[in-house]
């Protein structure tokens, strides 16, 4: 029988497959990284000093962690992100994952950043589709697609445009298919970013769902404390020491309790506290 994606909310059980939605977790290590950008200037050919952006990071992310990173604008936070993806290559030290050097776009690894990045001429069926290794079979990939939709709650909008979407969908079609081809580490650039207040609380009840369906390691990079108190088992904080060049970790605090967590509890707000303190966010203006 030809499988066709269709468009029924009715039915959340999900098609039978022959893989788990996700069994791939692994480890994430950076041993002393470090990336300097050269000036754009150049004197007589030569390039002036680079400009060093984050330096000495050493962090290791056990398969299936999700961990946070937090930091001030221009930190360095997607530069680090882009380097565990394999889109940039660090000055100095190296990402290995499951073990082995990142080197070059790495296919263990799948991106979502802040704009959900979709072809507007595809559905979003289509889209998901496009996460999806390049061998896989006919029927395979139908089947996975349709399973990925469900997952992010989107199977009765598989044949729409991304333009009759709103921007909350666009971007769990986004996370669907950065989760097509079964990644054992998932890169999440400010998901939520561009959303209202309320749609990014509900993708972040979503993301720990989807977690909990596939959980794989997971690096999110965010600028909501409250977000990354939600969400992460371990949140890293990135700053600069007074007149030295280059973002280190500052600190790595445990969050505490079962995902989940109740945002309103006293634990959470003394980590609230540090966090927004470590940032230089007067507690008193929030
Ligand atoms: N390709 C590049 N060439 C030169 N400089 C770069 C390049 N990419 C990033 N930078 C510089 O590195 C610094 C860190 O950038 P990055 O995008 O990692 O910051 P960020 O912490 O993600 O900031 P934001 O929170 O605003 O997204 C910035 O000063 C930026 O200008
Ligand atoms: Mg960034």
């Amino acid at each position: 029988m030809p499988l066709a994606i269709v468009p029924d909310d009715s039915s959340r059980s999900r098609p039978p497959t022959q893989a788990p939605l996700t069994n791939t977790k692994y480890e994430v290590e950076f041993v002393a990284v470090g990336r300097a950008f050269a000036s754009e200037r150049r004197r007589h050919g030569a390039p002036v000093s680079g400009h060093l952006v984050v330096r000495d990071i050493s962090l290791s992310i056990a398969p299936g962690e999700v961990v946070a990173i937090l930091g001030a604008s221009g930190c360095g936070k997607s530069t680090l992100l882009r380097i565990a993806a394999g889109l940039d290559s660090p000055s100095a030290g190296v990402v290995r994952i499951d073990g082995s050097p990142v080197a070059g776009v790495d296919a263990r690894c799948a991106v979502a950043f802040q704009e959900p990045r979709l072809l507007p001429w595809r559905t979003l069926a289509g889209n998901v589709g496009l996460g999806l290794p390049r061998e896989s079979r006919r029927q395979d990939a139908a089947l996975r697609v349709a399973e990925l939709l469900d997952l992010v709650e989107l199977t009765a909008f598989a044949n729409h445009r991304p333009r009759e979407v709103s921007g909350g969908m666009a971007q769990r079609t986004s996370l669907a298919r950065a989760l097509a081809r079964n990644p054992g580490v998932l890169l999440l650039d400010e998901p939520f970013g561009s959303l209202d207040a309320l749609t990014r609380l509900k993708m972040q009840d979503l993301l720990l769902d989807v977690h909990a369906a596939a959980p794989t390691t997971v690096l999110l990079v965010t600028h909501d404390v409250d977000e990354a108190l939600q969400l992460a088992d371990r949140v890293v904080l990135l700053g600069t020491e007074p007149g030295r060049e280059g973002a280190t970790i500052r600190e790595v605090l445990g969050v505490p309790g079962q995902r989940p967590r109740d945002r309103g509890s006293a634990e959470l707000a003394e980590l609230r506290a540090t966090l927004l303190a470590g940032l230089g966010i007067d507690r008193h203006t929030h």
